[in-house]
């Protein structure tokens, strides 16, 4: 971590900061000051596309959750150089924070940009995009809330197509179905320029929640709940 990433930590925490621990449902009107529409952002990284992004859109709230202190840090420092006010880091698992701390209905997106890929099979258990993520989204997301996953592992990419295909919460908002084109709202981000260098294709996907579908989805689900997908400290993801 840098001196000027430990310096916002220490600074804008209190101010900014989400500690996620599981122990209530926060209110996002108070958390943001304001009751403009929240959107849920996975695993930003260092954080210059959220940055930008708030920057683009000061109407949107903007919750980006990693478990990765030193990006807190860069994100909280690109938010206090830009005057973005519309930006809280929190800090921890988004299951935790999705499962413990967020009401039904409450967001209204959900971003998850280049997560982790998890090439290898055995722990492709470990991949976020997977039928009890997208049950645990379905009743957090609001109708109408779009989700939007990119990733530049092209098997991943097919993966997240199927399940959110198959998922009776959600949508495609391509009307041939498929992937969508890199909206412009989303900027390259740091591990998508990675990718690109290494000559990997990007995908985009955007599912819209629909109104029905979503009622007694865990209740209905036969399989056993996936493993933690928090970033494994003994087994670093690799590629993306
Ligand atoms: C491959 S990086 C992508 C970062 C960024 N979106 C980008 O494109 O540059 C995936 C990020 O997801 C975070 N992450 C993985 N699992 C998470 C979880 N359960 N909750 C919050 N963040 C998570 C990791 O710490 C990492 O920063």
């Amino acid at each position: 971590m840098t001196a000027g990433q430990a310096d916002a930590l220490q600074r804008l925490w209190s101010k900014w900061g989400l500690d996620i621990d599981g122990q209530r449902v926060v209110d996002l009107g108070e958390l943001f000051g304001n009751g403009n529409p929240v959107v849920l952002e996975i695993g930003f990284g260092m954080g210059e596309a959220t940055a930008r992004m708030a920057a683009a859109d000061p109407g949107t709230n903007i919750l980006a959750v990693d478990v990765h202190t030193p990006g807190q840090g860069n994100l909280l420092n690109l938010a206090d150089q830009n005057g973005l006010s519309n930006i809280r880091v929190g800090n921890g698992d988004a299951i935790i924070l999705m499962r413990e701390m967020l009401a039904p209905d409450s967001l209204a997106g959900l971003r998850v940009y280049f997560p982790d890929p998890w090439p290898k099979k055995r722990h492709h258990k470990r991949r976020l995009i997977q039928p009890e993520f997208l049950d645990l989204a379905a009743t957090r997301l609001g109708p109408g809330a779009v989700v939007h996953c990119a990733t530049d592992w092209e098997p991943y990419a097919e993966q997240m197509l199927e399940v959110l295909t198959a998922h009776p919460g959600f949508e495609n908002t391509q009307p041939g179905g498929g992937f969508a084109p890199r909206p412009e709202f989303r900027p390259l981000t740091r591990f998508e320029g990675q990718g690109l260098e290494k000559g990997h294709v990007v995908n985009d996907l955007l599912f819209r929640r629909v109104e029905h579908g979503v009622e007694h989805l865990a209740e209905q689900r036969t399989e056993q709940p996936a493993e933690q997908r928090v970033a494994h400290k003994d087994q670093p993801p690799t590629g993306a």
